[in-house]
């Protein structure tokens, strides 16, 4: 697919990098014309380390969990956060998130393996998956995980039968379609009643499954998951997901006698990729979820369960940045600038699967004011392979360090070979200090698994 025209008419922005407010991670600071994050040069970092480069402020990362954690637990003091995973996972990431006190969603059989490496809990660790596999469930069960979210009728009996055939009893919630239509890109809409994701709720499917689950040996159903989808900033959705779900909890007990102890509402709150996004706050997210949790269980006279959420991008998204070298500019007068940089689709698919905006600076001239408006080509072999689309940016040169914000989740969890592309190392800053925490690949990596 090739790039949307590009806008003529956008003027560039004029701004610094300091003036891109949430958009920046927590440490972001300016000196002598240097982005610096964590204490960290981003200039000399990426001169170490090579580009492209994924960055990772570890004081954000670590920020935004305690204020999920705190947050919800001073409304309510029976919540749980699971950090999702999906968005962006390493071991290192893995040892933060326990050294948090946060739990963990994995969604497939690699996650759950990095996970266990890293020494996690294997009691905190929630799995999901529309289609796991019965290899997959397996090594979950025999692991001994804290909840398996069931997906499908199909997915019980697999759980039913590998628990039984290991002498456990597995702990499970069901993944239920409230039908809420999440104002969010359609890709990453999942709440919605056509999905390929958990129980529908139409003709009470749900419902009737749910006798499915209580007699299905093996399996202890403990909870609920709802998930409607993805850099949401619509609060009431998430409300509406709660009224719906704890109905739901309300009906259950009537008609199986059972009660539900927990309700997972799945992902967190959006983020801000550009300087106009102004998603909700963690905190009036854990204002709303607890308010509409609290009030619909007293208007269903149920006991309110315990509350666990599963942020992934408002945990890491802002934390990341990813740094490239310029290495080709190309005007094309009455059609667009181009910047090339050296990555592109491999490392951040996001921008050709769905057009995502970001903001981006130039990291060696972090102090100037953003003066063009450029596409920031990748190097790969597709025309729609672009990581920023029309953005505002310092005068670009050869040899400039471009930094790209936001870039901490769903870019290396999705990240790719292509073109034999080896992915970028990861490095966490902090307190002035870089530390590499998963090396550059090398061209022998792309070969290792080849016979
Ligand atoms: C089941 C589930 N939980 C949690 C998440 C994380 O969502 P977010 O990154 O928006 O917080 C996702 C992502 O789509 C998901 O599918």
């Amino acid at each position: 697919m090739s790039l949307p025209a590009s806008d003529l008419t956008k003027q560039a922005d004029h701004l610094t990098t300091m003036d891109l407010g949430a958009v920046l991670p927590a440490t972001a600071e300016v000196r002598e014309g240097h982005l610096f994050i964590g204490g960290v040069d981003m200039v000399e970092l990426a001169r170490e380390q090579g580009t492209a480069l994924y960055v990772f402020d570890e004081a954000d990362i670590r920020g935004r969990l305690a204020t999920y954690r705190e947050n919800f637990q001073s409304r309510y003091a029976n919540s749980e956060i699971i950090y999702a995973s999906k968005a962006f996972i390493n071991k290192e990431m893995v040892r933060i998130v326990a050294a948090e006190g946060a739990s963990l969603d994995v969604s497939g059989g690699g996650e759950l393996a990095i996970a266990l490496a890293a020494g996690f809990p294997a009691e905190r660790v929630y799995v999901h998956g529309n289609n796991k596999t019965p290899q997959e469930l397996e090594e979950a069960i025999s692991a001994g995980v804290g909840r398996i979210v069931l997906d499908s009728r199909l997915e019980l009996a697999r759980v039913s039968e590998i628990a039984q055939r290991l002498g456990v009893v597995q702990d499970v919630y069901m993944r239920i379609t409230p039908g809420v239509e999440a104002d969010t890109h359609e890709y990453i809409k999942t709440g919605c009643e056509d999905s390929k994701f958990g129980f529908t709720m139409r003709e009470d499917f749900a419902f009737n499954c749910v006798g499915d689950v209580l007699a299905a040996p093996g399996v202890n159903l403990v909870g609920l998951h709802c998930h409607i989808g993805s850099q949401i900033f619509a609060l009431h959705s998430f409300a509406e997901a709660v009224e719906i779900m704890v109905e739901f909890i309300a009906r259950i007990k009537e008609r199986y006698g059972l009660e539900i102890t927990e309700l997972d509402i799945g992902g967190g709150v959006g983020i801000a990729y550009t300087v106009q996004d102004q998603p909700a706050t963690i905190e009036q997210f854990a204002e709303v979820a607890t308010e509409a949790l609290l009030g619909s269980c007293e208007v269903h006279g149920v006991n309110p369960p315990k509350l666990l959420t599963e942020p992934g991008r408002s945990i890491v998204a802002t934390a990341g940045v990813t740094l490239y070298t310029v290495g080709i500019l190309k005007t094309l007068p009455g059609i667009r600038k181009y910047v090339a940089i050296d990555g592109g689709m491999s490392d951040n698919i996001r921008t050709a699967l769905y057009h995502a905006a970001y903001e981006a600076v130039i990291a060696n001239k972090a102090d100037q004011p953003r003066t063009e408006i450029v596409t920031l080509a990748g190097k790969h072999c597709e025309s729609g392979d672009a990581v920023v689309l029309d953005g505002s940016i310092q005068t670009p040169e050869l040899g400039d360090i471009v930094c790209v914000f936001d870039t901490g989740a769903y870019c290396r969890s999705m990240s790719s070979n292509y073109n034999g592309q080896p992915r970028p190392a990861v490095v966490f800053v902090k307190d002035g200090t870089a530390r590499v925490v998963t090396r550059r690949e090398t061209y022998n990596d792309l070969m290792t698994c080849d016979i």
